[in-house]
């Protein structure tokens, strides 16, 4: 079995933790698109591992890991994270292929993307600054882009980043009055991220693509959620990339139909880091309940995650737009102790009733939620493993919301570790 695992909302639904238990049955885990805007996490036993770029299946020592094209690495980060899994006695030598196409983050990036968000005030993304927009402007403009196969070829690239870089410097003096940036620097920079990363840097899709020949499975990695994307998402309030489903088949050069399964994962609740419309928000005590129970500050920026009550109505947008086969319902058990839950079954707009999301950020805003309130549960449900010995108030709760997306929920999350997992 081929899986891909899509977030089905804003992000953070617990991807990282649904591709390590995946991972333990498949050969190869790849990321396809985002960067390290990408906060993944995965526990084990005591650890917990934070993964930006590196693929979940990464603390698993038997799994490959491939970076692909659709990727924008920020070097400095890899290194970093590499060398965080290191000392957890974790190495990447023979299993670690990243694409020579994936673009490069560089310092220029990241300070754009910071100095565009103080510029825009308080019509800022609220983006995680780390270069990710930038970097993707930069690959589809072509002119000033650098991919990882450049650091291979370094007396080409000397000359590149010396004609970026004063480009670049001229933008940020003239929009920002900001401070030039060395050339020289970037490149020493280059130096060293070209002795560190030449043994890994390959063609990804030749590798994928020969993997399939030899009857390996494969699991995809998606980043982000369905409703960041770029084209399908609540635009201008997105990522970059193609973060729903849609993204991977360019993001590493394998056809969507070599997926046998698209498993989406959602939270039993919602949540959002930076800016944007959210419908179902819980500004308030409820809200607040939710981000200290399910702990609800992002693994990237460290920021406190909006948090509100389930949307099916953009959940199933999700669930359509990815082909999504089945559903994992993460962080059932932080909904418990909650006298009473609330679903969104569909929005009123401008007076008229739809259960058909609009990525359209306005008519979005001011979608009112027509909510379907279930009864909550008070029973521990952090140490089960069957679905049958959740209280009956939690299977209804799951059941309703299941019969709203229209697609078998098959996992259920009820805590943070590996163990803490309902199959059903
Ligand atoms: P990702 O970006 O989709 O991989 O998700 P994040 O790692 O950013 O955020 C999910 C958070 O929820 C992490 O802290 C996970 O350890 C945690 N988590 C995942 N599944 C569950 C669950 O079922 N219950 C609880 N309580 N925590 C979970
Ligand atoms: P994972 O993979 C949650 C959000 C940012 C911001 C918008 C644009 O951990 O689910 P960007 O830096 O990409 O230009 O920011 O997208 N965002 C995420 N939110 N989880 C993520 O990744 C995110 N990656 C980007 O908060 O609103
Ligand atoms: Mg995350």
């Amino acid at each position: 079995m081929n899986y891909c695992v899509i977030g089905l909302q804003w992000g953070d639904e617990g991807k990282g933790k649904i591709v390590d238990i995946l991972a333990e049955d498949c050969d190869i885990v790849v990321r396809y698109s985002g960067g390290a805007n990408a906060g993944h996490t995965v526990v084990v036993g005591d650890s917990r591992f934070a993964l930006h770029l590196l693929p979940s299946g990464s603390v698993r020592p038997a799994s490959i890991c491939v970076i692909a094209n659709g990727v924008v690495v920020d070097p400095a980060c890899l290194v970093e994270e590499i060398e965080t899994l290191r000392k957890k006695g974790i190495t990447f030598q023979d299993r670690l292929f990243i694409s020579e196409n994936a673009h490069v983050v560089l310092d220029y990036h990241k300070k754009e993307d910071q100095l565009s968000e103080s510029f825009l005030g308080k019509k800022k993304l609220g983006t995680t600054s780390r270069g990710i927009g930038p970097c993707y402007a930069d690959k589809v403009g072509r002119s000033h882009a650098v991919r990882m196969g450049d650091l291979r070829k370094l007396e080409g690239l000397k000359e590149k980043l010396q004609r970026i870089v004063d480009y670049k410097n001229k933008i940020f003096s003239a929009l920002y009055n900001a401070e030039p940036i060395s050339a020289d620097e970037i490149f020493e920079k280059c130096r060293g991220y070209a002795d560190h990363f030449s043994p890994y840097i390959t063609n990804t899709t030749r590798f994928l693509h020969k993997a399939v020949v030899e009857n390996k499975t494969i699991l995809f990695e998606g980043a982000q959620g369905t409703l960041l994307d770029l084209d399908h998402g609540t635009f201008p309030f997105v990522t970059s990339s193609n973060s729903s489903a849609l993204g991977l088949p360019a993001g590493c050069g394998m056809p969507a139909k070599i997926v046998d399964r698209f498993l989406g994962v959602a939270k039993a609740y919602t949540t959002r880091v930076g800016a944007g419309p959210f419908p179902t928000e819980q500004d308030n005590e409820i809200g607040q309940g939710i981000r200290q129970k399910g702990g609800e500050y992002g693994t990237t920026t460290g920021r406190p995650r909006r948090c509100g009550w389930f949307d099916a109505v953009a959940t199933a947008y999700s669930v359509s737009i990815g082909g999504i086969d089945s559903v994992a319902l993460m962080h059932l058990d932080t909904l418990t102790g909650l006298k009473e839950l609330k679903v969104c079954r569909a929005y009123e707009i401008d007076g008229k009733q739809t259960t058909f999301f609009t990525s359209d950020a306005a008519e979005l805003s001011r979608a009112e939620c027509v909510y379907e309130t279930l009864k909550g549960w008070d029973e521990d449900i952090t140490g089960l493993t069957k679905f049958a010995d959740l209280p009956a108030k939690a299977r209804s709760y799951v059941t309703f919301v299941e019969r709203l997306l229209k697609k078998p929920i098959s996992i259920i999350g009820v805590g943070p570790k590996r163990n803490q997992i309902i199959f059903r």
